[in-house]
């Protein structure tokens, strides 16, 4: 009986043990993209992150002071100050300024 409990144990140890080495893995990261927007939600904007974290630090863009926490917080002067600023100095790189790159049609 008592044998029984602790191998009882072991495997839930193991199995929880297991899934939170995984959620830490997968969680880290965040959403591969994500629709960011602001309260009124006129104009969303589809954002590649995982795109962003192979060739950024990932302080670059969570450590800048006022970045949005929820998608819901975002405005116009954070959304162009952080994102449209970036992309105008790495033209070079391939980044967009063109409405469109950012603001893709028919997202909600
Ligand atoms: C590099 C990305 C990027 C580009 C390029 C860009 N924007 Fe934005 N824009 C954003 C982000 C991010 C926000 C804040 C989140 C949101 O509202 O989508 C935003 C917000 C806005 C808003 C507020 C929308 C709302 O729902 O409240 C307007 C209007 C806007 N942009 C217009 C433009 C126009 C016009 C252009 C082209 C001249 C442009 N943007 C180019 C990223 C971009
Ligand atoms: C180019 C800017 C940028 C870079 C670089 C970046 N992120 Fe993000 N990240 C964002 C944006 C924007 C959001 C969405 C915030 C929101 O919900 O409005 C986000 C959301 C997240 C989330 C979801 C939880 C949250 O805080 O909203 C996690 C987790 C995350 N990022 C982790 C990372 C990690 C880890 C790295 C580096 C490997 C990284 N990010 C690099 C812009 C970036
Ligand atoms: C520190 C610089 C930097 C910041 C901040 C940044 N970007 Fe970019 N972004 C780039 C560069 C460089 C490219 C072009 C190279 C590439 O595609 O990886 C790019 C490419 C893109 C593309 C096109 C990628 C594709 O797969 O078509 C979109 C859309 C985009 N960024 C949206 C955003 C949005 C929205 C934000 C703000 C939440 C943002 N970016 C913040 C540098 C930045």
């Amino acid at each position: 009986m008592f044998k029984k409990a602790m191998l009882c144990v072991a495997a839930l140890t193991m199995v929880f043990g297991f899934a939170l080495a995984n959620n830490a893995l997968a969680g880290d990261k965040g959403p591969e993209t994500m629709i960011l927007k602001t309260a009124k939600a006129r104009k969303p904007v589809l954002f590649p992150h995982r795109n962003h974290q192979a060739r950024l630090e990932c302080k670059t863009c969570h450590e800048s002071a006022g970045f949005p926490k929820a998608t819901n917080e975002w405005t116009k002067k954070l959304g162009h100050g952080l994102c449209k600023a970036c992309h105008k100095k790495h033209k070079a790189d391939g980044a967009s300024t063109k409405c469109s790159n950012c603001h893709k049609k028919g997202l909600k």
